[in-house]
């Protein structure tokens, strides 16, 4: 992390150091305090008790003789859940992703974090660091992209933020829970490469960069055995081969024996109960099922000891068994920073796709009247956990979005900044094509919003159950676009979604805005950059391409009991080559490549150098703002591996950075590969290997199909 950043991260970096304990001290004290327990009460600790308050999605009971207060689980990841309007509603996670920007996640973090504390939530149900495998799956809006070393980078600095801010940070979900369809009842089959190279990537270094506190497992199975039951990944993996000292807790009601899934080594059940209701209060599969399963010998004491003392190191670790604030949900943690953040964040998280003749920002001269043109760009109507889509898009649905207090739509910020430059905002409302022509006919400039939305899967929104049906726009947008851009040649379109979307109209609009899911700020965020206040500098953290193009999808079969032998499965065929992997392979061109974003500047990237030092890989390059105005660059780092890595991707991603220029002014950067991220998984090794013959290619530039510079390095030369 950089330490360039305001006031306010130095003074939660001064809290978290008293607060901070390493996992040895933790462990010292966890073994100490667990050394009297009963069995009755390690029990209780790993048997979730949701007492139906909805207060806590999940929570553990007190041990009243200890002095131990019990335990509040809330979702997480767009903000705490359920909060009814105390809480900010922040942006999408992959907006989050999208500014490319440590020092922004890392305050993301930070600032959830502390919401979360100070309403004495112990464990924040995020961040999500599942991959986006398949552009209409409905959770990528909860998640970072198709990277998994971009995923886990922007993993590490939400978690670090979260848990410096004294909150514990629950990394989920492990793993291979990559669509929605049957997620209860799917077999994700993963080769084994790929498992720890994509899918397993992200959590490794959850656990080792930022001492992820506490693990969720995932629904669905792999390679035929569910998450919660897989004992190879659970033991074998995450708890010995990557060494995480913390408890994993199941997601919610994945958990359907106590032979099995206690046995493989889940440490909490969540939340508890059979299933949803009064009638399961106290009901387990887990609870004094335990204990006769001791008796039995099935499985032996040491696993409940095991699974208490995770539970209470991870509690030490986290500085949360002294003073941690009482639950109280609706503690006002709205703050006037946390606007501003989220704000900021909205704003920089766009993604300028396209932008002809300098279309963007509006100008004063020449610009009288624009036409604000669709209902997305109008006050949203906010349904039960966001189960609709009307109005403007600020989240997707599901257990990931928020209770809104207000959202600021488009159409009523870009009136009130419009106002400021003299110029007229005309509007219609509507989805209807005829009206959006008739009001962009009579503008100097028309711009039009139009949305998609996907979320979980225990809502269905106009048919989509979680997954999107396809990856066309709602409501009409595409006849909608046209008929503005027919009426208008200056026509805009601003997109709200979760990911990648059809773009019939591509080459009949002068320019398109991804504004993904910005949160309660979103209206102000895009006005921000539609007027030049903020020069936009968001990248796409996945590749934008017609779902035929892509190495995979879901899979829409109906409806299977969850926890069922019977299964939809997911064959990872593709193994490693998603994302931009596939489309360098395939050799076929996205409509826009993983990493693209335009600026109202330009930049130029020269002078690239790398050497091998003992700590990784070392790149230098100059970054230089060619144009007019300020701006941020985003320089990428991509390697190809020796050519001793067979079957390998030809570029894998590897590094970027963020960096602010004025225009004219150029800075040389550094960017340091680590040695993970220089090593692959050796099948016959069995662990990340870090070649050291041969020599590594690196290339630098500004998107995966946009890499001016190359350096060769000798894998082995330090
Ligand atoms: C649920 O928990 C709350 C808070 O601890 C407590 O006041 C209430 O009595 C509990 N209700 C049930 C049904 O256990
Ligand atoms: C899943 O199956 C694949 C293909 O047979 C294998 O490579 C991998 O090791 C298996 N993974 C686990 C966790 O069992």
């Amino acid at each position: 992390m950089k330490f360039t950043s305001v006031l306010s991260t130095v003074a939660l970096l001064f809290v978290s150091k008293s607060l901070a304990m390493t996992w040895e001290e933790a462990d010292v004290k966890a073994r100490e305090w667990c050394a009297d327990l009963t069995n009755e009460e390690k029990i209780s600790l790993v048997t979730g008790r949701e007492n139906m308050t909805g207060v806590c999605v999940g929570s553990i009971d007190p041990i009243e003789r200890k002095g131990f207060a019990g335990l509040c689980m809330q979702d997480g990841p767009a903000g705490v859940r359920n909060a009814r309007g105390t809480a900010t509603s922040w942006q999408a996670s992959i907006n989050t992703a999208a500014t490319f920007d440590r020092d922004l996640l890392y305050k993301v973090g930070a600032a959830q974090g502390k919401e979360f504390r100070d309403r004495g939530i112990n464990y924040a149900l995020g961040p999500s660091v599942n991959i986006l495998r398949a552009p209409a799956s409905g959770r990528i809006w909860e998640a970072y992209g198709e990277d998994p070393f971009f995923v886990g980078e922007c993993g590490v600095q939400v978690i670090k933020g979260m848990q410096d801010s004294g909150t514990i940070a629950t990394v989920k979900h492990f793993v291979g829970n990559d669509q929605e369809n049957n997620r209860g009842a799917s077999s994700s089959n993963i080769p084994e490469q790929a498992l720890w190279e994509v899918y397993i990537d992200p959590f490794y270094r959850a656990v080792k960069d930022a001492e992820a506190h506490a693990v969720m497992s995932s629904y669905n199975a792999i390679n035929g055995t569910y998450s919660v039951q897989n004992k190879k990944l659970l033991t074998d993996y995450l708890k010995g081969k990557i060494g995480y000292q913390g408890p994993v807790m199941s997601d919610w009601w994945s958990i359907y024996d106590v032979e099995k899934s206690f046995g493989a080594g889940m440490d909490i059940n969540m939340p508890g109960g059979k299933a949803w209701g009064p009638d399961y209060i106290g009901n387990s599969y887990w609870g004094e099922h335990i204990q006769e399963c001791i008796d039995k010998g099935i499985f032996p004491q040491e696993r409940l000891d095991d699974a208490a003392l995770r539970i209470i190191r991870s509690l030490f670790k986290a500085g949360q068994m002294e003073n941690y604030p009482k639950v109280d949900l609706f503690v006002d943690t709205l703050t006037e920073e946390n606007k501003a953040l989220n704000r900021k964040v909205g704003a920089d998280s766009n993604v300028l796709l396209k932008n002809d003749d300098a279309v963007l920002p509006i100008k004063k001269e020449g610009i009288k009247k624009i036409a604000v043109i669709g209902k997305d760009a109008m006050p949203p109507r906010l349904c039960t956990d966001m189960g609709c889509a009307d109005g403007t898009l600020p989240l997707g649905w599901g257990s990931g979005t928020t209770d809104f207090k207000y959202v600021i739509d488009p159409l009523a910020a870009i009136t009130e900044r419009a106002r400021q430059d003299g110029i007229k905002v005309v509007s219609s409302g509507t989805d209807n094509a005829r009206s959006g022509a008739l009001v962009a006919k009579e503008a100097d400039l028309a711009i039009v919003f139009v949305q998609a939305d996907s979320g979980e899967e225990y809502i269905t929104v106009e048919g989509n159950k979680g997954d999107r049906l396809n990856l066309d726009l709602w409501h009409n947008g595409n006849e909608l676009v046209e008929a503005v851009a027919a009426a208008n040649e200056n026509t805009i379109v601003v997109i709200h979604a979760p990911g990648p979307v059809n773009l019939p109209f591509k080459d009949d609009v002068k320019g398109i805005i991804m504004a993904g899911m910005p949160g309660q700020e979103t209206g102000n965020a895009i006005a921000d950059v539609l007027f030049g206040d903020v020069n936009p500098s968001g990248h796409l953290p996945y590749t934008w391409a017609p779902r035929e193009d892509y190495p995979t999808d879901v899979k829409y079969d109906g409806t299977l009991p969850g926890g069922g032998e019977q299964k939809t499965q997911y064959d990872y065929d593709e193994g490693l080559f998603i994302g931009y992997r596939w489309f360098d392979k395939q050799n076929i061109e996205p409509t826009y490549p993983f990493g693209h974003g335009l600026s109202y500047t330009t930049f130029d990237y020269s002078e690239l150098n790398a050497n091998m030092q003992e700590d990784g890989l070392h790149a230098t390059l100059t970054v230089t703002n060619t144009g007019d105005v300020a701006g941020a660059a985003v320089p990428m780092i991509f390697l190809s591996f020796p050519e001793s890595v067979k079957d390998y991707p030809i570029r894998l991603f590897k590094g970027f950075d963020k960096v602010m220029l004025q225009p004219g002014e150029g800075k040389e950067v550094e960017i340091v590969v680590d040695n993970h991220a220089l090593s692959y998984y050796n099948l016959e090794v069995g662990d990340y290997v870090k070649p050291n013959e041969g020599e590594y290619v690196v290339y630098a530039g500004s998107s995966a199909n946009d890499l001016p510079l190359k350096k060769t390095v000798s894998a082995s030369a330090y």
